[in-house]
């Protein structure tokens, strides 16, 4: 079985990179709402940390429309030399995955998953939410952005033979460490800025509070 992390570090995630580096100019409705859930706490929400960070550009539309300073973390050199390059001026970009974060992260405000649960190994997952839960300040705010499926599944990742999509309910997950609540969630789809009947499609903004 290929380990997902070791793929996306040597190759995998430069190549989600070249596929997508054309919709980095776009700003993202999601992330829009996202921040008008946040407005009324943008003074708590000082630093932003992004796990899977892609190409740098929901954290630096995140940081604009809140006004705050973020971290972002991805496997692909790629994605994080451009993300240092063009948003630069509030955010930091390193290379690392979700269940190996660098050291020496100071605790956030918000920590933001977007499209990256789902490709972590699922011998790692339970590590990821720990790491995350470590790094988030009691008081504040976690948000994940992902695939919302009725029931958890595997699928093939498309883009790499081998790989898989673990398409499962991630907020559940957090929800279940107990100390959890959630916020709000904005259920839509691939394609669609609405609900999907049809659950194989289905994707979810959620906001989770993380209880003092
Ligand atoms: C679908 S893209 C989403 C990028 C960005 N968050 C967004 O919403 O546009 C998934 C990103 O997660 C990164 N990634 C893959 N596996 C990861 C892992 N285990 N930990 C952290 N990031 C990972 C990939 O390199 C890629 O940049």
């Amino acid at each position: 079985m290929l380990i997902q992390e070791r793929e996306f570090l040597k190759s995998e995630g430069d190549e989600w990179f070249k596929r997508n580096i054309h919709k980095f100019a776009e700003n993202s409705p999601e992330i829009s709402i996202l921040c008008n859930w946040l407005m009324p706490f943008q003074k708590e929400v000082q630093t932003i940390l992004e796990i899977g960070s892609g190409g740098g550009n929901k954290l630096s539309q995140m940081c604009w429309q809140l006004n705050s300073k973020g971290h972002g973390i991805d496997p692909s050199n790629l994605a994080v030399d451009y993300a240092n390059k063009n948003y630069g001026d509030k955010c930091i970009f390193e290379i690392g995955t979700a269940d190996s974060l660098p050291s020496q992260l100071e605790k956030f405000d918000l920590i933001h998953f977007g499209f990256c649960l789902y490709l972590v190994s699922r011998d790692r997952i339970t590590d990821c939410l720990k790491q995350a839960d470590l790094l988030l300040k009691p008081g504040r705010f976690l948000s994940i952005i992902d695939f919302d499926p009725q029931k958890p599944h595997v699928n093939e990742y498309v883009h790499f033979k081998g790989l898989k999509s673990y398409k499962d309910n991630y907020y559940k997950m957090f929800c279940d460490l107990g100390n959890y609540t959630l916020v709000n969630k904005y259920s839509f789809s691939e394609g669609n800025h609405y609900f999907s009947l049809d659950s194989s499609v289905r994707t979810s903004l959620t906001l989770l509070f993380k209880e003092k």
